[in-house]
């Protein structure tokens, strides 16, 4: 298979998460007989930098041509008084690809259960998905004004964005455990009451799969109460940027999420949900097991590569099997050699399938 991917590593720790992606592409390449051509665009900080906008047209046209896209992170507290910030390229990009399927899947690896701060019972029953509405909602709604007095910002959904968002969420579960849960906040928001009522409408045409809904304070608990009750969630934009986070710690870490963001034209997006992490940006500590899985998603979700998906994780799992963490999981390895190790047990897992050949 030949593949063209887009490259966007962004500023903060993203070069440095993209460096691991990058060497885990090119060995699976090597390995299972595939090319992958790698392009390097600029985005973020770094291209507002270099060229005055942190979305340059070049790395735009550069996305829609590509295959799929990888990003890493990007933002920084040196742009955070810039008339642009980074994360507008992000936005603008998300809306410009269309991305409005946002798919951040939640699981604990078993070696790594008793990090979580939860009882180590509950984190292994972890494993649910959240589908975040990513184009819409309070992120791209006008009006947007401030002035020194009064700041405003605007919360609208229209049918077909909340139609095309819970779909896409019931056509999930279909393939998992066969429940929706729907987070909102329709005891408030006029626009939670339409998203609740689509929500039952679009129910009817799924029998199968059973529909709850949840007040988003209450869901909030419920992620650590109990959080084996989750299958698929589905929420707006603002509420599944802040779920997720929080569902991290579940997983031990920020640094272990990746996510998929999907768009109707076949075109998807491939990122860690964690962001740029000023605090350790440049001393190699990052952990890039979320980048690496973002990887592993590009490859099952956009080139049904199944075989190859698999490897990565299983690489990764064995890695943290034998106790070696990065920093953030009270381990002592860094981002290159948390990286070395991965690549060693994909390479073995590999010598010794042909062993058994
Ligand atoms: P952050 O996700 O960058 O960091 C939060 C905390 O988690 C930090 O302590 C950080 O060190 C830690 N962390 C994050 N990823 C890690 C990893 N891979 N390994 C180890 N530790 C990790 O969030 P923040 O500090 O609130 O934001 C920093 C910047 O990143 C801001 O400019 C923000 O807008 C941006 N951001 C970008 C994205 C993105 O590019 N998709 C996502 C979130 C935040
Ligand atoms: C994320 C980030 C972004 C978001 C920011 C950087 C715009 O937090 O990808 O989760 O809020 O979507
Ligand atoms: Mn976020």
């Amino acid at each position: 298979m030949e593949k063209r991917i887009v490259c966007l590593a962004g500023d903060g720790i993203g070069p440095e998460v993209m460096e691991s992606a990058k060497r885990v592409l090119q060995l699976v390449g090597r390995l299972y007989g595939h090319k992958f051509h790698l392009q390097d665009e600029r985005f973020g900080g770094a291209a507002i930098d270099e060229c005055g906008q942190p979305l340059p047209a070049r790395t735009l046209a550069a996305c829609l041509a590509s295959d799929a896209v990888l990003l890493g992170a990007v933002g920084g507290p040196r742009w955070d008084e810039a008339p642009e910030r980074p994360e507008k390229g992000l936005l603008a990009l998300r809306k410009s690809l269309g991305l409005y399927a946002n798919v951040r899947p939640v699981e604990v690896d078993k070696a790594v259960a008793h990090l979580s701060p939860l009882k180590s019972e509950v984190a292994s029953e972890v494993q649910f998905v959240v589908v975040r509405e990513l184009t819409g909602g309070i992120y791209f709604s006008f009006p947007k004004e401030r002035t020194a007095e009064q700041a405003t910002d605007t919360l609208t959904y229209t049918r077909r964005e909340i139609e095309r968002i819970v779909e896409y969420a019931f056509q999930l579960a279909k393939t998992r455990r066969k429940k929706v849960t729907s987070i909102d906040k329709a005891n408030v928001l006029e626009s939670s009451k339409l998203w609740r009522e689509i929500a039952k409408e679009v129910a009817v045409r799924y029998p199968d799969v059973e529909l709850e809904h949840i007040l988003v304070d209450a869901a909030a608990m419920e992620m650590i109460r109990n959080p084996g009750r989750f299958d698929v969630i589905v929420t707006e934009n603002l509420f599944g940027d802040i779920l997720s986070d929080e569902a991290s710690v579940l997983a031990g870490s920020l640094g272990m999420l990746p996510s998929a963001s999907h768009s109707e034209n076949g075109l998807s997006l491939y990122e860690p949900i964690h962001g740029s992490a000023p605090d350790i940006a440049g001393k190699n500590k990052a952990n890039p097991i979320a980048m690496i899985r973002s990887v592993a998603m590009m490859l099952e979700q956009s080139f049904e590569l199944r075989k190859e998906a698999k490897a990565i994780e299983e690489a990764i799992a064995a890695v943290l099997k034998v106790g070696r963490f990065t920093g953030d999981l009270g381990g002592k390895e860094t981002t290159s050699s948390f990286t070395d190790y991965v690549l060693r047990a994909m390479e073995e897992q590999v010598l010794v399938g042909r062993g058994k050949a």
